[in-house]
């Protein structure tokens, strides 16, 4: 980081507006995004810049966008557009947006035709260079619009991070994979690792710090380590990172199913700290589906790595993810997914409709069922694994589980939120100086969104 320029651009700040300046970052799409947001605010920190949670009160507002589906971008371009009388009335307000929706040049364009009061445009390549960009616009320049791709990993940015208890952690950026619906390949570029030495240094300060849950953020982590000079594997990373002593938890994600080892699932049953739960994306059930989606393994392979995982770690859980109504799926193909959540039985599921996104491969395939109907099938998966989920949680019911405590709850006065290993929400009665312990809590009573237990000892 440049400090001349971030002084700079505090200075031209300070005399921009007659009191300390407010930004409002928010950060649409993935937790890598979110990470991403924590690092812009650690920038807008070292510029002199207090937050607030509102564009109404604030002096810079910074969306960091997402790209993934239509339905993300909408929401940008709805929550950019609702800006414009805000700008009318202070037209000092500073308009910033970032992230990987503005690495398409097609939206850098139209924001630049239909959206004149935006006045700092810049992609997933150039967050660090978030000061220069204010320097240029605040000494009156042009509006700044960037589009140069990432190369490597900037270290060195500091972070705001959103809250006290859990922490994202990148190990790398980018994506290598090129699934045939998906974007992010596209706008975050190549796939490059973080060094092990420096993700340790940074697991050990916030652990140091009092964090007590870390999760290893990558589109796909158990590819970590490939490009570095010495190279690195993910399980080898996990196991180093485990040895550092304390009171915490890690969690990772994302794993890619095609990449996704016994050597990684021995690792996890033999660590102190690494949850046992995995998330591992299948998308589809049908080996002909995951073929078209190019993601290079197998459904019989896919279920022989969760029943070795569970051999090992009998109490291991799984969430996915699922696409439904890839160009091209059939209802046939579609059940094989029903299928297959019917024997997974995963303790959360995070599931999307198929979007078209212009200049992937999928975008010029085939697509002739109508979205009626794959809205039905959607309706059909939500049912399935509604009932999945309930009966895991009745099952849950009486037994005792190790809670991380990390917020107020929602189900009540005196109430407190946290996770199971598993990431199950739980929700107990319980004093506010608890959020940031682990306690057993015995589990009373499945509601929907949530288990509701009693905090056995908290001493
Ligand atoms: N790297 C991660 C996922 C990143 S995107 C992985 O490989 O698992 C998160 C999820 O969004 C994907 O797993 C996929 O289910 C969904 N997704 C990505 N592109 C999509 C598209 N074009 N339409 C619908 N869902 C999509
Ligand atoms: Fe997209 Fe596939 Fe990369 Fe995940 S692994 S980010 S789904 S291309
Ligand atoms: Fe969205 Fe970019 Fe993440 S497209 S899902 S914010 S990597």
């Amino acid at each position: 980081m440049d400090k001349l320029q971030l002084e700079r651009a505090a200075a031209l700040t300070a005399a921009r507006y007659d009191h300390p300046p407010l930004a409002f970052v928010h950060s649409f799409g993935c937790q890598q995004n979110v990470s991403d947001g924590e690092h812009l605010k650690g920038l807008l920190a070292e510029m002199g810049f207090g937050f607030t949670d509102s564009a109404e009160n604030a002096d810079l507002v910074l969306f960091n966008t997402c790209a993934v589906r239509e339905s993300a971008e909408d929401r940008v371009f709805g929550n950019v557009g609702a800006l414009k009388n805000i700008k009318r009335e202070r037209p000092e307000l500073m308009i910033a947006l970032c992230g990987c929706m503005m690495q398409r040049p097609e939206v850098a364009e139209r924001i630049k035709k239909s959206f004149p009061y935006v006045d700092i445009v810049f992609g997933t390549g150039a967050m660090h260079r978030l000061p220069e960009f204010l320097i240029r616009r605040l000494e009156g320049g042009k509006r700044v619009f960037w589009d140069q791709p990432a190369k490597n990993v900037i270290e060195g940015i500091p972070a705001v991070r959103e809250e006290g208890v859990k922490a994202w952690l990148p190990i790398m950026q980018g994506c290598n994979n090129f699934c045939t619906y998906c974007i992010v390949p596209y706008v975050r570029g190549r796939e490059v690792s973080r060094a092990p030495e420096r993700i340790e240094q940074e697991a050990r300060e916030l652990v140091g710090r009092g964090y007590r849950e870390i999760t290893l953020l990558g589109q796909n982590v158990n590819s970590y380590g490939r490009g570095l000079a010495k190279p690195y594997n993910f399980p080898e990373l996990l196991r180093r990172l485990d040895r550092v002593e304390g009171e915490y938890r890690l969690r990772f994600m994302t794993s890619h199913p095609k990449d996704c080892t016994r050597e990684l699932i021995d690792v996890i049953a033999q660590s102190r700290h690494v949850c046992r739960h995995i998330h591992l994306p299948v998308q589809s059930g049908s080996d002909r589906v995951v073929q078209a989606m190019n993601r290079h393994y197998h459904i019989d392979g896919y279920l022989e790595l969760i029943a070795y995982a569970r051999e090992k770690m009998p109490d291991v859980t799984f969430s996915s993810d699922i696409i439904v109504g890839f160009p091209g799926e059939t209802r046939e193909e579609f059940l094989e997914t029903l299928a297959l959540i019917k024997k997974v039985r995963y303790n959360a599921l995070f599931t999307f409709i198929y979007s078209r996104r212009a200049g992937t491969p999928a975008a010029e395939m085939p697509d002739p069922v109508p979205a009626g109907e794959k809205s039905e099938w959607f309706r059909e998966l939500l049912e399935v694994q509604q009932g999945i989920c309930c009966e895991l949680n009745e099952a849950m019911v009486g037994s005792v589980q190790r809670v991380l405590f990390d917020s107020p709850g929602k189900s009540g006065e005196g109430f407190l939120a946290g996770r199971t290993e598993g990431n199950v929400i739980v929700e107990a009665p319980g004093d506010r100086s608890l959020i940031g312990r682990f306690l057993p809590v015995k589990i009373t009573r499945a509601m929907n969104w949530a288990m509701v237990g009693t905090i056995l000892e908290s001493r």
